[in-house]
């Protein structure tokens, strides 16, 4: 029995595919390096046990011809589905793309699941399916509301997760990620690459730029919590269809983060340099985490300023 994680040269994925090789357990990973990285699939290799247990294939989730030899070669039981383009920009510059991958990817993920009969698929969307829904917290009730391709293209991901369980009955669950850091992100990442540019720049003692008054807040949410989550999505009973917001509840301004990584470095004198607001910046984001307290029985969220001196 394997796991199957697409996206796993990412961060997220080669985080899952870490707890899981730790625990033993057998995975098979695809990844095309568009913005996954051969170290982090090196670091995969090198993890004990990992020799025989993780075997990685350079593939397109776009290739069904070839991700099909893989299901028929290995004994696939659970699909982690996180292969994507996870950028919001890229999305509205070249949407066309961005579906390609986003929706038909998945799409293909979700056949071969069906034509194997796969236990289970875990899919990675995303809090963006919210766009500019201003209640909060946001819930699994929350209206959608995306504002670019790529919340919409995450959002007809879950709609998909739904139809394949009621029509096919594969046991689909939806993970709507917030702000996920944590060691291994690319500092490009739009969803927490203000870590580590405030990581890189504080670090060296220089001076960082906040957008408006910092007191703009996000729901960071550490990446080794986001992969027992997925993985309690995956073995858990009673969840199969159900979607789950992935934050902490917990929020987190701008000038606190500032804050937390200016005293990790010890730099007191340094102070932000405070910018025009950014057009379109999404000033307030958290979730409500109790389905995955409740359902997931997931409780352990590891504290912001803990999970930033790990990076
Ligand atoms: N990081 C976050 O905070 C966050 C928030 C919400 C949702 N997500 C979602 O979680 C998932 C993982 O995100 P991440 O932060 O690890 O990003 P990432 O870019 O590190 O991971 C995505 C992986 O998918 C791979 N990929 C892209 N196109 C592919 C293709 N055609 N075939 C095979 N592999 C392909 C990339 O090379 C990369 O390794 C994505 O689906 C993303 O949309 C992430």
């Amino acid at each position: 029995m394997s796991f199957f994680i697409t996206g796993v040269a990412g961060f997220i994925g080669s985080h899952i595919a870490e707890e899981l090789l730790k625990s033993g357990e057998k995975v098979v990973g695809v990844d095309n390096f568009y913005s996954g990285t051969r170290a982090n699939i090196d670091f995969l290799e090198n993890i004990n046990g990992a020799d025989k247990n993780f075997v990685f294939y350079p593939i397109d989730i776009r290739d069904s011809d070839r991700l099909e030899d893989i299901f028929k070669r290995y004994q696939i039981s659970y699909v982690f589905h996180l292969g994507a383009i996870a950028s919001v920009q890229k999305s509205i510059d070249d949407p066309v793309f961005s579906n390609s991958v986003n929706v038909v990817g998945t799409l293909n993920i979700l056949e071969l699941s069906k034509k194997f009969n796969i236990k289970r698929v875990v899919f990675s969307s995303s809090a963006a399916v919210y766009g500019d829904e201003p209640n909060l917290p946001k819930n699994e009730l929350s209206k959608t509301s995306p504002i670019s391709p790529y919340g919409y293209e995450k959002l007809i991901g879950e709609y998909y997760m739904n139809i394949y369980n009621k029509l096919y009955g594969i046991e689909t669950v939806s993970l709507r990620y917030f702000n996920v850091y944590g060691e291994r992100q690319d500092p490009s990442s739009e969803y927490s690459g203000v870590i580590s540019i405030f990581e890189d720049k504080i670090k060296k003692g220089k001076t960082v730029n906040i957008y408006g008054d910092g007191l703009q807040y996000r729901d960071f949410v550490y990446v080794k919590d986001v992969a027992k989550i997925n993985i309690s999505a995956m073995l858990k009973d009673d969840v199969a269809g159900e979607i789950f917001a992935v934050g902490t509840g917990e929020t987190t301004t701008i000038l606190q983060l500032f804050y937390i990584i200016r005293d990790k470095y010890n730099q007191k004198d340094l102070e932000p340099n405070f910018i025009k607001a950014r057009n379109g910046d999404i000033r307030e984001s958290r979730s409500d985490n109790s389905k995955i307290v409740n359902k997931l029985a997931f409780n352990n969220f590891t504290k912001f300023s803990n999970g930033i001196m790990n990076l």
